[in-house]
């Protein structure tokens, strides 16, 4: 049966590390100039639904690095929901492509095209979760561990809103556990999770031994983070509590270096862009040494060339040698006969 990428919590553990080793692989061949071939003739369909700079370019980056080719579907492009149903956009798709990735604030949609499709859904960013983001940003942190520590060990301390609809804080706050690791919230007064939100988390507890906490105070949030997490304070065009969220997350809940200054002196700044400068993060911590904002948007591409040939290599057709020739030897004499 296919699987789709829709949940990093539908890798196991063991999954989720060959996944991260597998693009540190890909990432030093690719700076060596001898990345290798592996996703030849395969396509990736990219549907955009919302606006996107990372997903967008290193998803299509990604294929074509690997020898493939990633098709860019906009919105109003394609019939998807509209002219035709999600099902019978899965079923076509299936038939034409050899993976899709999509984008949307719709989820049923994203669940939808996985229930229907026989090739991997990727799931580019939903509003419930941003799985591609967090796997890649563990790509980061295991290029960047304090002395001494493993992945399973660290502390990442996530300032913002722990709302469900924060998609990347949530796909953190269940792997991060489940591999062994501390997670902390920090968020205003009010920005606290639904409950429906911790029951994956509590699953992740129990399986992995790590820890999920959420505070109201940043400072205690970060005294012991390796890592210290912002998101964006508002999205252009979701932004109609823009003000209010202004005035509840300002200026207690932003990254800057009074903030920083009480945490270890190794910890490190991340981000997954965009990013509102100067809001929940000043430009001195975006831009400091120990900002790992740009690695992050790097390792988009690398994870992700990680995650597609963990996906599509095993489905990919194997023709021998002899089969190449002997198709080749069949097509070439029906054109010299015919044509
Ligand atoms: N972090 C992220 O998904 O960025 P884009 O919205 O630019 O794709």
């Amino acid at each position: 049966m296919v699987r789709h990428f829709l949940d990093l919590m539908d890798f196991s553990n063991e999954e989720v590390y060959k996944m991260i080793d597998l693009s540190r692989k890909l990432k030093r061949a690719d700076k060596l100039g001898a990345c290798p071939k592996i996703l030849e003739d395969m396509s990736l369909g990219m549907i955009f639904a919302e606006s996107s700079t990372r997903t967008r370019i290193s998803f299509e980056v990604a294929m074509t690095k690997l020898g493939g080719h990633g098709l860019y579907l906009r919105p109003g492009e394609i019939h998807l929901g509209k002219s035709e149903t999600v099902k019978d956009t899965a079923l076509v798709m299936s038939r034409l492509l050899d993976a899709v990735e999509i984008r949307t604030c719709e989820d049923e949609d994203i669940a939808e095209l996985a229930e229907h499709a026989d090739v991997p859904i990727i799931n580019g960013m939903g509003t419930y979760l941003h799985p591609v983001q967090c796997l890649c940003d563990l790509v980061t942190m295991s290029e960047h561990l304090p002395e001494g520590k493993e992945l399973s060990d660290i502390t990442l301390t996530f300032i913002g809103d722990a709302t469900i609809y924060e998609n990347v804080g949530t796909a953190l706050s269940h792997i991060l556990p489940r591999l062994g690791a501390n997670f902390i919230y920090a968020v205003p007064e009010g920005y606290e999770a639904e409950e429906s939100f911790y029951a994956p988390v509590q699953k992740a507890i129990e399986e992995g031994g790590g820890t999920f906490s959420i505070m109201h105070d940043p400072v205690e949030a970060v005294k012991n983070a390796d890592y210290i997490y912002s998101s964006v304070m508002w999205y252009e065009g979701f932004d109609s509590d823009r003000e209010k969220r202004t005035k509840d997350f300002l200026p207690k809940y932003q990254i800057n270096e009074e903030l920083a200054a009480q945490a270890p002196d190794h910890a490190m700044f991340m981000h997954y862009l965009p990013a509102q400068r100067g809001y929940e993060m000043t430009d001195a911590i975006m831009d400091h040494e120990r900002s790992l904002l740009w690695d992050q948007a790097e390792n988009r591409l690398y994870g992700e060339m990680g995650l597609l040939v963990y996906l599509l290599e095993p489905l990919k057709k194997k023709a021998s040698a002899e089969v190449k020739a002997q198709e080749t030897a069949r097509i070439e004499t029906w054109i010299a006969e015919n044509m």
